[in-house]
């Protein structure tokens, strides 16, 4: 297996940078992670992972030989050349990317002698490796060298993602740099563009907006869907079928959440915003997903007669997808709100969230044990995370358990027909399997 001489270094052990080091370490070099977070790197070296992301705990077990942690840079520095930088860059208040922790990272590791190449797998701003080389140069640290290799894996399948990739990006300001950063990856089978700084920060960014165009796309179809009488995910199926549009990434439902999408989009929007340009279709893009997830409210009040007052609503799963623990800018947390604020007694259930906990983000929502727990006595319950436990309910118990019938799968994964088998009433995302439980209320729209 290859072997650098020194130890690559990965600083900040969230999941990109606690994930690149497993993997770099499973590649066969060995690993010092730096982070500021004392509590995590004791975790850490009593071999505990702090995230939920499945494979990571195998491989890390398998890889400890070649890892260690520790919270001090001159260790770090002692030890390592190449500096993976892998820290929050999360938005601002102005909705530009925050990047103090970026350029806390460059002024501990600049502060310290030594020749040293930074790589950097934060997602940051189109020219942020110019300035952070101008710095460099004017603070007379000038053996220091950068390249830009963003990281695209997903939560919940990080490990496959960083271990098989559909693409390496390296963009680097001197040949060598580049190539050193090619030779660490040597293990891993997969077309590496070599590019400029500038173009590779660019390539990340324009990855996730258009990825998000794409959920907001055909979360609009869906929508059109809905008053036409069309069933989005046989669309979005005959759409795939065009390889110039593919199949992926055209799951409608109640839109995008989680640490990247919502922040890179706005983020990008804001860069060419800086630079004097408007980015329109990202405005679209932005205002789409966040209206998504108030439709399904409003689908709400249309079922139960108008109001959500006093109503109990459930919802089945929090975290922004399934197989993480991520809840930031999960779509439950607008939901949860939006619920709440109209007066409804909301309840909830998710495989990663414990019974009490996060009433920062869901003030006043009861979140139970388990999804049965949190549908008693339910007039609504809202699919919210299509975890495979919720999408395996059985739904005659459900029916048992609930109030009311109601039942919007805000992923469009349920079988319609066991929902409505149960005698339950069944709402998709822009699907036509809507149905009516007996006794309903038809609105007026379903009457014509
Ligand atoms: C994303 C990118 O996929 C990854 O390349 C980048 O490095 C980080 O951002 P991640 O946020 O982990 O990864 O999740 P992803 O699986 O891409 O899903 C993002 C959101 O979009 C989720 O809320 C998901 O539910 C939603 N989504 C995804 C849809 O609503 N429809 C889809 O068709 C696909």
């Amino acid at each position: 297996m290859p072997q650098t001489q020194r130890p690559v270094g990965v600083i900040g052990v969230g999941y990109v940078g606690l994930v690149t080091a497993v993997c770099i370490a499973h590649l066969g070099h060995h690993v010092v992670c730096l982070d500021v977070d004392e509590a995590k790197i004791e975790a850490l070296r009593a071999g505990k992972v702090p995230i939920y992301e499945p494979g990571l705990d195998a491989l890390m077990a398998g890889a400890r030989d070649r890892l260690s942690f520790t919270t001090s840079y001159d260790e770090l520095c002692e030890r390592s050349r190449v500096l993976f930088i892998a820290v929050d860059t999360p938005p601002s208040p102005s909705g530009d990317a925050d990047l103090s922790r970026v350029e806390r990272v460059v002024r501990d590791v600049s502060a310290r002698d030594g020749e040293r190449l930074l790589v950097m797998k934060s997602t940051v701003p189109v020219g942020t490796g110019d300035r952070v080389l101008a710095e460099l140069e004017s603070a007379g640290a000038a053996a220091i060298g950068y390249v830009s290799n963003p990281e695209f894996l997903r939560e919940g399948a990080a490990v496959d993602d960083v271990l098989h990739p559909d693409r390496i990006v390296i963009g680097a300001y001197r040949e060598r740099d580049g190539d050193e950063i090619q030779r660490l990856f040597a293990g891993i089978e997969t077309t590496v563009v070599r590019t400029t700084v500038p173009t590779a920060e660019m390539i990340k960014y324009a990855s996730n907006a258009f990825l998000a165009t794409k959920i907001s796309f055909i979360n609009e179809i869906a929508n059109v869907c809905e008053v036409v009488g069309a069933d989005v995910r046989a669309v979005a199926d005959g759409m795939g079928l065009d390889h110039r549009i593919g199949p992926y990434f055209l799951q409608a439902g109640i839109g995008y959440g989680g640490s990247c999408f919502p922040k890179d989009v706005q983020a990008l929007k804001q860069l060419a915003g800086n630079s004097g340009y408007h980015f329109q279709l990202l405005n679209a893009v932005i205002e789409v997903n966040h209206l998504q997830k108030r439709r399904v409210v409003g689908k709400l009040q249309e079922r139960l007669g108008g109001r959500l007052r006093g109503k109990h609503v459930a919802l089945l799963g929090l975290t922004f997808k399934p197989n993480t623990d991520d809840l930031r800018e999960a779509a439950s947390i607008v939901l949860a709100s939006r619920l709440r604020a109209e007066g409804a007694r909301v309840t909830a259930y998710d495989p990663m969230v414990a019974p009490g906990s996060r009433a920062d983000l869901f003030p006043g929502v009861e979140i139970a044990t388990g999804a049965l727990e949190a549908l008693d006595g339910a007039d609504a319950a809202i699919l919210v995370t299509e975890w495979p436990e919720l999408v395996a309910l059985d739904w005659t118990v459900v029916r048992e358990r609930m109030k009311g019938r109601h039942v919007i799968d805000g992923r469009n994964v349920l079988d319609a027909a066991l929902v409505t088998a149960a005698g339950l009433s069944y709402d998709g995302i822009g699907t036509v399997d809507r149905t009516v439980a007996a006794g309903e209320p038809v609105t007026s729209s379903e009457a014509r």
